[in-house]
């Protein structure tokens, strides 16, 4: 639905060039939440600002509904006619919500409808059915002021559905609300998503977010994506640095000389005593050092981090044995004989002579 091909965006001032993306390739499917997320200045906004051309790529292309954006003319306010009507298909959502405060609820969702040329009445009626939808018919005659944040964003994400769009861009939609807002918002709009048939593209900070409503997830560093792909694919891949965050796992070994190890359960796995067959088949005592379980799109899964007695060497069968039993593993370090005893018990893995094993 959404693809976009060696992107590529330099932002050049006066005195210097910033590639705020170098070589992204994105592939949203057609009815997917689709979660980007990555630090501060990796270039989550400029992806996003790219995909719909408020900003023009460098190099690069973007296909979204089978259409390439950036072959038709124009950019950013001066988009050629072609352009705008592409545009008015992929409805935008923004962080601060970007609502008038001189004009009414109801006035703020005919404002696209007013741009998209409809006439008074069916603009008053589209607005009112859009209010509808996102759960706020009451408060059509209300002034942005007198709303809550998660209403005001309400209001954006009715506004953003103006268009009739098939592809929904959301850039930090819910980081200015607490949290119990921010899991109704995002309700809506797995829900809308649902009813309306909507590709969403989100771009977020919070591995809550993604958790909470995501198919599938993309980590972006330095303006590249370094991983991809759907949940239970990104937790079925070792080393993988989203899974790791979306399920981070805590403990440092009770002692030197042994392994220890991450397994990731999903799928039928959550269900298995795999971890009391480990023990019985191998006979050896394992220790969980820390495990987080969680439900991600409706699928249980989980991770836990075990110590099994001895080196790597010692444990390579029982490890073989965990992933013939489906599940990811990770060996997340082995403690040094000569790693100094910091009496740390926190997740302070280097600080307690961790060594990096290497995702295997
Ligand atoms: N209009 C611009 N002119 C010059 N540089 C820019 C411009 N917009 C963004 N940048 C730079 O491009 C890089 C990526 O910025 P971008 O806003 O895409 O990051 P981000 O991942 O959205 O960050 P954040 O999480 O803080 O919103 C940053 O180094 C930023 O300073
Ligand atoms: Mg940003």
């Amino acid at each position: 639905m959404i693809t976009t091909k060696d992107l590529t965006k330099v932002y050049r001032t006066r005195d210097r060039e910033v590639t705020a993306l170098d070589g992204v390739d994105l592939h949203v499917h057609e009815g997917e939440v689709f979660g980007v997320v990555g630090q501060s200045g990796a270039g989550k906004s400029s992806l996003i600002r790219c995909v719909n051309l408020l900003e023009r790529p460098t190099s690069g292309t973007v296909t979204v509904d089978g259409q390439e954006l950036t072959a038709l003319a124009g950019n950013g306010k001066r988009a050629g006619k072609e352009l705008r009507a592409a545009r008015g298909r992929i409805g935008m959502v923004f962080q601060h919500f970007n609502l008038l405060s001189s004009r009414s609820v109801l006035g703020n969702v005919e404002l696209p409808l007013e741009i998209l040329g409809h006439s008074g009445q069916e603009r008053t009626r589209k607005a009112h059915e859009l209010l509808d939808l996102v759960g706020l018919a009451d408060k059509a005659k209300a002034y942005p002021a007198q709303l809550s944040g998660g209403q005001k964003q309400r209001v954006g994400i009715a506004r953003a559905l103006a268009g009739d769009p098939k592809v929904l861009l959301s850039d930090e939609a819910t980081s200015a609300l607490d949290p119990e807002t921010t899991r109704s918002v995002l309700q809506l709009l797995r829900d809308l998503k649902e009813q309306l048939g909507l590709t969403v593209l989100l771009i977020t900070h919070e591995m809550d977010v993604v958790k909470a409503v995501c198919d599938s997830a993309a980590l972006m560093k330095n303006g590249r994506i370094t991983e991809s792909g759907t949940v239970p694919e990104l937790l079925a891949t070792p080393g993988s640095e989203l899974a790791r965050e979306l399920f981070p796992v805590g403990g440092v070994p009770s002692a030197p000389g042994r392994t220890v190890v991450d397994v990731t359960f999903h799928g039928e796995t959550t269900t298995e005593p795999v971890i009391s067959k480990l023990s019985r088949t191998y006979n050896v005592d394992i220790s969980i050092l820390g495990a987080a379980m969680d439900t991600v799109a409706g699928k249980q899964v989980g991770r836990m981090r075990i110590e099994l007695p001895g080196s790597f060497e010692d444990n390579v069968v029982p490890i073989g044995f965990l992933r013939e039993q489906g599940l990811t593993v990770d060996v997340a370090a082995v403690a040094r004989d000569d790693a100094p005893d910091t009496g740390k018990t926190d997740a302070a893995d280097s600080a307690a002579g961790l060594v990096k094993e290497g995702a295997k």
